[in-house]
């Protein structure tokens, strides 16, 4: 190499070289005068909310958030464009139902292709849905449908001690889910999934579920998603993802239009669902047909789960606490054998509602991050100024074991709640809150205090088993948006 291509080459180096710190000093100075750059937080989370969006994807994000909270305090930077939150106080300026601030477009990502009342975050088309589906969810539009709900726990009562019989164990976490799908499955479409009686999960509820991770991983990495449809290149999970979407949608559309013609044919009363009120509202601010049976949808995937795996985390901790198994068997001597809901509801149970709120705190449904959107103007939240457009979450993982509102937050205690303070109330959203508060809220309690109280008036002396390897690492929670016992099962011992 002669004298003038050595100097080429250094010449390059140096251009190259220069080039890069200039980058590097550009994107510092960004980093630094970025409005999130004073807020507490680990400093990789001014370039990059990676680690998050990883711990995900592991099912680990609430924890990881947790510790964050713990290190850094109420509010802290988790990524350039996003903050979390974990004062009752200000969750309660951002949860507010006036002057509210919007779902954030994460859940477009997490439950892509339709648009309903759970992930919409335009403010309009959340109002008309809600003012058209909440009164069917309300306590007393509930009340028609108690002979289906109560006959569909008696079956699920009926498989546990049948299958306890010839297995030597029952499958709780399996017989709650059967139950809250064919609940919520038969309030939606007129019919039921049958899981009860068939002992079988269908194919319908097994491409839900798989839509469902699939969402998951979309969220996570919306842009790589976005990327891959412009520009034609499928993702290993894409094209069985996008089968059981259609294959979804076909059965609902069928479903649908079967119930429908059944209420034009005998008439509203004949076999009522949630959505037949506003199957002839045809005025402008309706619902479509496509609407409902995007909500159908909803609601089974937001109805199932999140009920089920409470009944199952509310067994498992009462089992494995004699003192707070027996108290609530004694409270429910007061009931009568077969006794039905109406005689729940008259007997006040107080101690059945405190272990529900336990395990509605201690093992929320859903533990992780709620996203909001910093509307017009921005905010100021815990001392620092949010702008506009900006990510704010919180999440019931951390809100729920404020130890200033819960003493001792990890114990399940359910007569902490015999003295209920404003700051336990504060603290305390399992359902959510403000305008996106659960719609389903009044089915799930009804599920709940029923489902509950059959099963320990019936199993009294139930108690965990250990057939088939079944252990407590079973139940250690998974928690994405909902959270699951690792093991996807929970074998009890009932008698
Ligand atoms: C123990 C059971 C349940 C728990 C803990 C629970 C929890 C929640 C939470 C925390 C939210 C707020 C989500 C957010 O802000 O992103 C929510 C919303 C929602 N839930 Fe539930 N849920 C339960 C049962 C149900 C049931 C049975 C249904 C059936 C209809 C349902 C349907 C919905 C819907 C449609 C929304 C969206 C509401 C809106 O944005 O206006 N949930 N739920």
């Amino acid at each position: 190499m002669d004298v003038t291509q050595e100097l080429l080459k250094s010449n390059h180096v140096y251009t190259l070289g220069a080039l890069g710190l200039v980058a590097i000093l550009l994107l510092l100075s960004s980093t630094l005068s970025s409005p999130l750059s004073r807020v507490p937080g680990p400093w990789y989370t001014r370039f990059t909310d990676v680690v998050g969006r990883l711990h995900w994807m592991a099912g680990r994000k609430a924890p990881y958030i947790h510790n964050l909270h713990q290190k850094y305090g109420p509010i802290v930077r988790v990524g350039p464009r996003e903050v979390y939150i974990a004062d009752p106080q200000v969750v309660k300026s951002i949860f507010k139902v006036k002057n509210e601030f919007p779902k954030s477009r994460w859940y477009l990502d997490f439950v892509p292709f339709t648009i309903t009342v759970f992930n919409t975050p335009d403010i309009p088309t959340h109002r008309r849905f809600r003012r058209l589906l909440s009164a069917p969810l309300s306590e007393s539009g509930l009340k028609e449908f108690m002979p289906q709900i109560e006959q569909k726990v008696n079956l699920a009562i009926q498989g546990m001690a049948e299958e306890h019989k010839t297995r030597g164990a029952a499958d709780i976490y399996k017989w709650w889910l059967y139950l809250t799908t064919d609940v919520i499955g038969e309030l939606s479409f007129g019919e039921s999934f049958r899981m009860l009686e068939t002992n079988k999960i269908n194919q319908y509820i097994t491409d839900l579920q798989g839509a469902g991770k699939f969402g998951s991983y979309r969220s996570a990495f919306p842009s790589l998603f976005r990327f891959s449809y412009r520009f034609g290149i499928p993702l290993p999970m894409s094209s069985a993802a996008q089968a059981a979407v259609r294959r979804i949608r076909m059965y609902a559309d069928e479903s649908i239009s079967r119930h429908r013609a059944i209420v034009e044919r005998e008439g509203p009363d004949s076999r009522p669902t949630v959505f037949t009120k506003v199957y002839k509202a045809e005025d402008e601010a309706s619902i479509t047909q496509d609407e409902i049976r995007d909500h159908a949808q909803a609601y089974i995937v937001a109805g199932s789960d999140t009920t089920s795996n409470t009944l199952t985390y509310l067994v498992w901790a009462v089992c494995r606490n004699s003192k707070v198994k027996s108290r609530l068997v004694k409270e429910l001597e007061v009931l009568p054998d077969d006794f039905a809901y109406e005689d729940l509801q008259q007997a006040h149970i107080s101690y059945l509602e405190h272990v529900i709120d336990e395990v509605l705190r201690r093992f929320p449904a859903a533990p992780s991050g709620l996203p909001r959107e910093v509307p017009q103007g921005g905010a100021e939240l815990c001392g620092y100024h949010i702008p506009a457009g900006y990510t704010v979450t919180t999440q019931n993982y951390s809100l729920h074991r404020d130890p200033d509102a819960f003493p001792d937050p990890e114990k399940f205690d359910p007569s902490r709640w015999e003295n209920t303070t404003q700051a336990m109330k504060d603290a305390f959203l399992p359902f959510g809150g403000g305008s996106r508060v659960c719609i389903g809220l009044h089915l799930a309690k009804i599920e709940l205090r029923l489902g509950v109280a059959r099963f320990f008036k019936k199993f009294p002396n139930a108690k965990m088993s250990s057939l088939e390897g079944m252990t407590d690492e079973d139940m250690v929670p998974k928690l994405f948006f909902l959270i699951n016992p690792q093991g996807h099962r929970c074998l009890m011992e009932l008698e």
